[in-house]
């Protein structure tokens, strides 16, 4: 389970996230949207215990990011489209293995692992290779395998299909959806309200640091009286909206 309380983060003059409160259950994909500059991505480095939040807290699997950030990321997975920060002179085994051994993963284990994990990707062939030269689906690919190497029970997703094309973007999908078959709780933060739809239990609406809606798609259409999701979305973040 995922629980945010109260979750701030200024940045000097700069409210990115104004106290987000919420909470994702064991099982469920939740969506985070909003327009850029909104918070997304600072609420979720904030959970991925990359950034210190400035005030409130959040548990992951009952762990606190405050407190307890090394026990945090044991817990999660991490999968963000734009930055994925591989080592391009080492192989994609080599960069997932390197990921495992710092989260402590046994020898034999990281190696039955990676088959597996392998095999599943279809990225057998290219396992030995240098990353360097990769495609970004490729590349994609070796990211998602690093991000479950060590079976976390949570995973956030910061825009992971940006960039990619229809087919790469398929196999991210496809791969959320199996971490929710696994019964991982799941943030998912997105542009795409296509995506959103297809993936999503439930929605938050962020808007200047501030959740401004949350609900599953069916009651925000409800509520808004539009079946268009990216129309409510618009409603609540639109120009003409008050802060
Ligand atoms: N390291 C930083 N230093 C200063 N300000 C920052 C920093 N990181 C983010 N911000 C600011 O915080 C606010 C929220 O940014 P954030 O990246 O969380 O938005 P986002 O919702 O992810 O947007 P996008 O959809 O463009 O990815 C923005 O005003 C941004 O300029
Ligand atoms: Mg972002």
């Amino acid at each position: 389970m995922i629980q945010l309380m109260d979750l701030q983060k200024r940045f000097k003059q700069i409210e990115a996230v104004k106290g987000v409160s919420f909470q994702v259950n064991q099982g469920e994909i939740f969506g985070l949207l909003g327009e850029n500059g909104a918070g997304k991505t600072t609420t979720l480095r904030m959970l991925a215990t990359m950034l210190q939040p400035t005030g409130g807290t959040a548990l992951l699997g009952g762990f606190d990011i405050v407190r307890e950030p090394e026990r945090v990321r044991g817990q999660i997975g991490i999968l963000f489209g734009g930055e994925m920060g591989l080592y391009d002179r080492l192989t994609a085994r080599e960069n997932i293995q390197y990921f495992a051994e710092l989260n402590d993963m046994r020898r034999t284990d990281i190696n039955d692992r990676i088959s597996y994990l392998a095999k599943m990707l279809d990225m057998e062939e290219y396992l030995d290779r240098r990353v360097g030269k990769f495609s970004k689906g490729m590349k994609q690919k070796v990211a998602i395998a690093r991000s479950i190497v060590h079976n976390p029970q949570i995973m956030l997703f910061d825009e992971p299909t940006s960039g990619l094309d229809v087919t790469s973007a398929r196999v991210v999908h496809e791969f959320i959806r199996s971490c929710k078959d696994e019964g991982k709780t799941i943030i998912l933060s997105s542009h795409s309200m296509k995506e959103v739809e297809k993936l999503c239990d439930r929605v938050g609406i962020i808007h200047r640091g501030s959740m401004v809606e949350l609900g599953t798609i069916e009651d925000l259409k409800k509520k808004y009286g539009n079946d268009d999701l990216e129309e409510v979305f618009m409603k609540l973040v639109g120009d003409n909206h008050e802060a």
